[in-house]
């Protein structure tokens, strides 16, 4: 099978990137990353991948007028490269409708929490402050509904007493580089279909995500 050809949205530090990049390089999965772009210029993602030859552009979103014009330039550089995945990897711009419904089933995201709970953003304070003893990543596809699209993989970590938002930042840092080129290769394999909002892995629909314990890496 030839790779699967890829681009990686990022805004920021990219070790979610780098993560995908190393499982390429090791040969874990059979995909190619044919471009990252930063929605922020100076980023260190964009660096990373200069280092490892993809090419990288720069779209911010400060220099368009409105929602509707940078998502329109967005999808016009990320059409260039015809992927066929559109992994959001740090990518923190909300995107249109459109911009969504361009790539069904096409386009996935890393989320920093076990969603459906606690969606939008600073999720492992809130995790604490709501006194929950477990908590993870989620890989989902995206649709319109804000970190909303069907789940295909989570991380679970507990929540230890003495854990602060900082550690566990880190810990479900450490899960997401597993879990996210995990479910790249699985699409990379063939294994994952998506069809009306569903996902079918392996030919079954998954009723509910796969779920993986954390691994004893720290
Ligand atoms: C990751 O923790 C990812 O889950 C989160 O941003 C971080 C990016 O880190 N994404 C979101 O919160 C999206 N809602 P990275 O730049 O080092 O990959």
């Amino acid at each position: 099978m030839s790779p699967l050809p890829i681009v990686v949205l990022i805004s920021g530090t990219g070790s979610n990137l780098q993560a995908i990049i190393d499982a390429i390089a090791a040969k874990k999965i059979n995909a190619e990353i044919r471009a990252v772009i930063s929605n922020k210029p100076g980023v260190a993602g964009l660096q990373r991948a200069r280092d490892a030859g993809i090419a990288t552009h720069v779209i911010e979103h400060k220099q368009y007028p409105d929602r509707n014009a940078f998502d329109a330039a967005l999808r016009d550089c990320i059409d260039q490269y015809q992927p066929q995945l559109v992994v959001l990897a740090g990518f923190m711009r909300i995107l249109g409708d459109g911009f969504v419904q361009h790539y069904p089933g096409r386009m996935l995201n890393i989320h920093p929490s076990l969603l459906p709970e606690f969606p939008g953003l600073d999720t492992h304070r809130r995790v604490l402050a709501a006194g929950h003893t477990q908590h993870g990543a989620s890989v989902h596809f995206v649709t319109p509904e804000l970190d909303g699209g069907p789940l295909l993989v989570q991380a679970v970590i507990p929540v230890q007493a003495n854990d602060t938002a900082e550690s566990l930042q880190q810990k479900v840092h450490q899960q997401e580089h597993i879990i996210y080129p995990l479910a790249i290769g699985w699409i990379a394999e063939g294994r994952v279909q998506y069809e009306n909002n569903r996902i079918f892995f392996d030919g079954k629909p998954l009723e509910k995500p796969v779920q993986i314990p954390a691994c004893n890496a720290y």
